[in-house]
């Protein structure tokens, strides 16, 4: 389908920043530049890649081959012989050549509660929780869950995995007990690290209790839960079973030889929503995985010496990983770890905190982009946001009107804008501009980063699409250094889902459309994965925990359009023969989402309904939910496959009120 696509203004690289006598220059500071880097890394990745692993990554053991396998066979692997530790490469040869270089920036909840761990204080701390875990008998291969709020304790448990060769998976500290359990359950977390509660907005968030009642009556392999005390309120305590981070670390060594790992050993596993089934274990391995995030700092965000660098996820989502953990830590940056909300105290609080720590490189999402624009500009005044060079958006499409905001209120106009599109199993970025080399347009994430090779593909047969403004679905013709390898457990499930639907390519679920100067513009997800403020959501899991409910038949979700937070959950319910709905059922459901998955997945909007729109062999047509939802009912498209039409007007009604 082609279609006519809004007139955007074009913005040149800020002048500032090609100016020599006010900032270092770009690594990439012009287009041509940028267009042979990425022509080499496309043609001769093992040249490009083997070169850029050897720059920026230390390696105890040399790699011989840099690039081996295919999408065909689904045995992807990098710089095979090689051997490396993330925490080594990620603390130590930072903490040997600059040891007082701060490390992490700690920005507790309080604004007055800030905290700052150098590079040679983050080493041996590292290593004193590696030598805990190694006390606990925690080897190499061995599984690690982190259920932690946004303290430096968090990145300290990721690095001693690291360090001694253990998977971690850190879950996301919004996943309710039943979430946290799945995923202990499904790669047989040997222990659990965590504290006795998080403080965030001013408010404490019950951490180890969450913890306790995952794992309480089940059948679990974890032997300990390490418990880091941040606010030292009561907490209940398993003996044998629970034990205090400090405790521990005051008996454990400050140093700890760091496990020579093989570039394609497993370092993290990260659940995500897919369109079916349970969340999926996206397995990523240690060479290339650490090479993306530092190569994707270094170039997109531009990098230099002595740079701050601020990411604004959370650590319990990928972003957290490659933008606050591996990234700058592999490049020896600061790294600015932010406890908080945008809005508390205030919504100064990010301006702030850019001010205080002179931050250089600003990273968030569109949903607080948004949020924050709509509560004016006042807040903004007086700040003073001149150490920023490079701004960065990801997690959804950026509209326009947020684009421009953040680009003239934020960067005032002289920072670069990066709109960066990647996803949990890409690993690092995978389509953005460079600040030194792009003129960007608002909305489009621009060109492809090095060794990506994406191309728009006819979503049903599969040929690549070259028309201008096309749209297809968006595939990546030949691996990188940071895709991720498998789904935990499950490498048919990863091949499925991610190389059989376009053969030779990797499918990424999303739709999109390249204009005339090969500009990139993402659309959002093509299947049952809906994105609510940057969190990814299955339809599938919603709807499995809603008919969990013992008088629902039967549920089907969408999402609909949210100036806020892009998309938002609605969900369609139908009840068992001869129930009726209870008063305050429509909170009961959506209490019952929250437990099962967490409150970032509560319905905006639930209805009770009589029948669903379903097909003659009874299969609902969610199509027609979700143009109900978002205003066109009035091109609903074929309907006469229905089984009963009339269900249509009365679910319109319902929705926009009768008329
Ligand atoms: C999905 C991946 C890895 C970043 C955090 C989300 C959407 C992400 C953009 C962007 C348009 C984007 C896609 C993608 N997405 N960034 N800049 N423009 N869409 O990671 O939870 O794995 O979600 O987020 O739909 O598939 P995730």
């Amino acid at each position: 389908m082609t279609v006519e696509h809004a007139k955007t203004t074009c913005h040149p690289v800020p002048k500032r920043l090609l100016d020599a006598s006010q900032n270092p220059v770009p690594h990439v500071d012009s287009m041509k530049k940028y267009k042979s880097m990425w022509t080499e890394s496309v043609e001769k990745p093992d040249q490009f890649f083997g070169n850029l692993a050897r720059e920026l990554l230390t390696w105890s053991k040399p790699f011989e081959t840099v690039k081996h396998g295919s999408f065909a066979e689904g045995d992807v692997a990098w710089f095979l012989e090689g051997e490396l530790n993330v925490s080594y490469n990620c603390v130590d040869r930072h903490a040997l050549a600059t040891p007082e270089k701060v490390a992490i920036i700690h920005e507790g909840d309080e604004p007055d509660q800030v905290r700052k761990i150098t590079y040679g204080e983050l080493l041996r701390l590292v290593c004193q929780m590696a030598n805990t875990l190694k006390s606990l008998g925690v080897r190499k291969g061995d599984n690690v869950a982190i259920y932690m709020p946004m303290i430096p304790e968090a990145l300290i448990a990721m690095l001693a995995c690291a360090r001694v060769g253990a998977i971690h998976s850190v879950v996301f500290a919004g996943f309710s007990s039943d979430s946290l359990r799945d995923r202990v359950i499904d790669c047989s977390a040997r222990v659990v690290i965590t504290s006795d509660e998080g403080r965030r907005g001013g408010k404490n968030i019950a951490t180890k209790r969450i913890v306790d009642d995952a794992l309480r009556d089940y059948q679990t392999h974890v032997e300990h839960v390490i418990v880091f005390r941040r606010t030292g309120s009561p907490i209940d305590w398993v003996e044998d079973r629970d034990i205090w981070w400090h405790d521990e670390m005051a008996k454990a060594r400050t140093f700890c030889a760091p496990e020579p790992m093989n570039a394609e050993d497993p370092l993290f596993l990260l659940y995500t929503s897919g369109s079916t089934g349970a969340p999926k274990g996206i397995l990523h391995t240690t060479g290339g995985y650490l090479l993306g995030a530092a190569a994707t700092v270094k170039y997109i965000f531009d990098v230099q010496k002595d740079d701050i660098f601020a990411c604004m996820a959370d650590i319990g989502w990928v972003t957290g990983h490659t933008y606050i953990t591996y990234g700058p830590l592999s490049l020896g940056s600061t790294t600015v770890l932010f406890e908080s909300t945008p809005t508390y105290p205030n919504p100064s609080r990010f301006w702030d905190l850019i001010e205080k720590h002179k931050v250089t490189q600003f990273y968030t999402a569109p949903t607080a982009i948004r949020a924050l624009r709509r509560l004016g500009d006042s807040w903004l005044k007086g700040k003073n946001l001149d150490s920023l060079r490079v701004i960065g958006s990801v997690g959804e499409p950026i509209n326009p009107e947020a684009w421009d905001w953040y680009n003239e209120k934020v960067g005032q106009s002289r920072c670069a804008v990066v709109d960066t599109y990647w996803q949990t199993e890409t690993g690092s970025i995978i389509i953005s501009p460079l600040p030194g080399s792009h003129v960007t347009k608002p909305g489009s994430a621009t060109l492809p980063f090095f060794g990506i090779k994406p191309e728009i593909l006819d979503p049903t047969t599969g040929k690549i699409l070259t028309e201008i403004g096309e749209t297809g679905v968006l595939a990546v013709a030949q691996p990188w250094p940071s895709m991720a390898r498998t789904v935990y457990n499950n490498h048919s499930r990863f091949v499925d889902t991610y190389l059989k639907p376009y053969p030779g390519y990797y499918f990424t679920g999303d739709g999109a459309y390249r204009d005339a100067d090969g500009y990139i513009w993402v659309q959002g997800r093509v299947d049952d994965v809906i994105n609510v403020s940057g969190h990814r959501l299955s339809t599938a899991e919603i709807e499995s925990a809603l008919v969990h409910h013992e008088t629902v038949a039967e549920a089907a979700v969408i999402g609909g359009h949210d100036d806020l937070t892009g998309q938002c959950i609605h969900a369609f319910v139908s009840l068992k023969p001869n129930v009726d709905a209870s008063e305050g059922l429509d909170k009961e459901l959506s209490l019952l989402v929250r437990k099962i998955i967490g409150p970032f997945a509560t319905p905006k909007r639930i209805y009770i309904i009589n029948d669903h729109p379903k097909t003659r062999s009874g299969k609902i047509m969610r199509r027609i939910l979700r143009k109900i939802v978002n205003g066109e009912q009035d091109s609903l498209g074929d309907i006469s496959t229905l089984a009963d039409q009339s269900v249509v007007p009365s679910l319109i009604a319902m929705v926009h009120g009768s008329k």
